[in-house]
């Protein structure tokens, strides 16, 4: 008998870890492999938040922190909110968190009973359904199309309502696709969930300052404030001010869920690093442009690899409003066969294909959605270059 849960079964490894372990194995053995395998900005933290964190250090600001997250911390985010989303929440109503991640995590611990179900729109970033069954919950997926921009479609998500719903994921702008929604998309959505009040909307907003071309980010509460007392608001600091590696993340919602989620977070990981928290209010509180450079130089990575992979025969690439992945379609390759002889019959297929002919990047099926590939562009422009250069190649020479 085995020592491992059984639930562990049903889960699976990160995708992006997993080829970013392939891509660093070959590199190891001598291969030269550009990985666009990548969650996280390419930057260095801005150096005011940096030296918040040395500052936190050197004054002793080490100890553990209060469970859901330093007061100051707190208070910066409810000013956040307030300021750029015109949201009202007092800090009794904020939790800092290991992480965007953990947030979810701690949330659909604290409200999942065996068999409710979770609705995520699909593409998806991989943690909401894998999280999901971890707290024996049942994730639906609702595809959306590319030809619909992977926006997700009222009609499909009512559809996918039933007594046991308890959550709407909505991440806007959507790890992998980049896809933002309207106005008009949000509105649709939340006519929806007033006809179910069962369910609870948690809005992954952590791509938030990662939109192009001057389009504005609309949170679903500011279309339907009336959803308030059943939405989680989830956002970071991994992406805005490229600190994938402080751990920090902080959620925003109806005392009592907050208060649940605290309860857990106690007898779990406890308070996200301190250190890390201090930064977070001079990033929350500091001037805000690093986002914009970082915004503008995605803007133009995006632009030439939807661009250069545009003109590749049988890849079908829409230019992402947000974020900072262009998720491509493969639809053309499949039932193609490799010099080697092999063939491609998945966008797996198509993606281990790519590694061995220099390019490491993930293939839709993690994130529920085929036959697609993420490319991530947050890498410098002379790698993105010779990576689209290596893609055209490698399909070309497909039979
Ligand atoms: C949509 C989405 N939400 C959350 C996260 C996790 O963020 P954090 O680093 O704050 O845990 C990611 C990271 O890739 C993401 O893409």
């Amino acid at each position: 008998m085995s020592m491992i849960a059984e639930h562990m079964s049903c889960i699976k490894q990160s995708a992006a870890s997993v080829v970013s372990a392939r891509a660093v194995a070959l590199r190891q053995q001598g291969k030269d492999v550009i990985s666009l395998s990548a969650g996280e900005p390419d930057f260095p933290t801005p150096e005011h938040v940096q030296l918040a964190g040395i500052r936190a250090i050197v004054e002793g600001k080490t100890k553990y922190p209060p469970i859901p997250g330093i007061m100051p911390l707190r208070k910066a985010v409810c000013a956040k909110l307030k300021r750029e989303n015109g949201l009202d929440y007092a800090p009794e109503q904020v939790i800092a968190s290991s992480g965007a991640k953990q947030v979810i995590f701690n949330a659909l611990a604290v409200t999942l009973d065996p068999g409710d179900e979770v609705i995520v729109p699909a593409p998806y970033f991989g943690c909401y359904t894998e999280e999901t069954a971890l707290c024996k919950g049942v994730p639906v997926v609702v595809e959306t199309t590319i030809a619909d921009g992977f926006r997700l479609d009222a009609a499909r998500l009512e559809a996918a309502i039933t007594p046991r719903t308890k959550w709407l994921i909505l991440n806007n702008p959507n790890n992998p696709s980049g896809a933002v929604l309207d106005r008009g998309r949000l509105e649709a959505i939340a006519e929806v969930l007033r006809r179910h009040p069962q369910v609870w909307v948690l809005s992954d907003d952590i791509y938030e300052h990662l939109i192009y071309d001057d389009l504005p980010f609309i949170s679903i509460l500011e279309v339907a404030p009336d959803l308030k007392d059943r939405t989680l608001v989830v956002n970071g600091f991994s992406k805005t001010f490229s600190m994938t590696g402080w751990r920090l993340g902080y959620g925003a919602g109806p005392l009592e869920l907050i208060k649940n989620m605290t309860k857990y977070q106690s007898q779990s990981t406890s308070g996200a690093c301190q250190v890390s928290q201090w930064a977070g209010v001079a990033a929350l509180e500091g001037e805000m442009g690093f986002a914009a450079r970082q915004r503008a130089i995605f803007q133009k990575r995006r632009d030439l690899v939807v661009q250069r992979l545009g003109a590749v025969p049988g890849l079908e690439a829409i230019c992402p409003e947000g974020a900072f992945y262009v998720y491509v379609s493969c639809t053309a390759m499949l039932g193609r066969t490799a010099p080697d002889g092999r063939a491609i019959a998945s966008d797996a297929d198509f993606a281990d294909y790519l590694l061995d002919a220099g390019v490491a990047l993930i293939p839709g099926v993690a994130f529920g959605l085929s036959p697609f590939v993420r490319i991530s562009f947050a890498t410098d422009t002379a790698s993105l270059e010779e990576a689209c250069r290596r893609i055209a190649a490698a399909c070309a020479d497909l039979r």
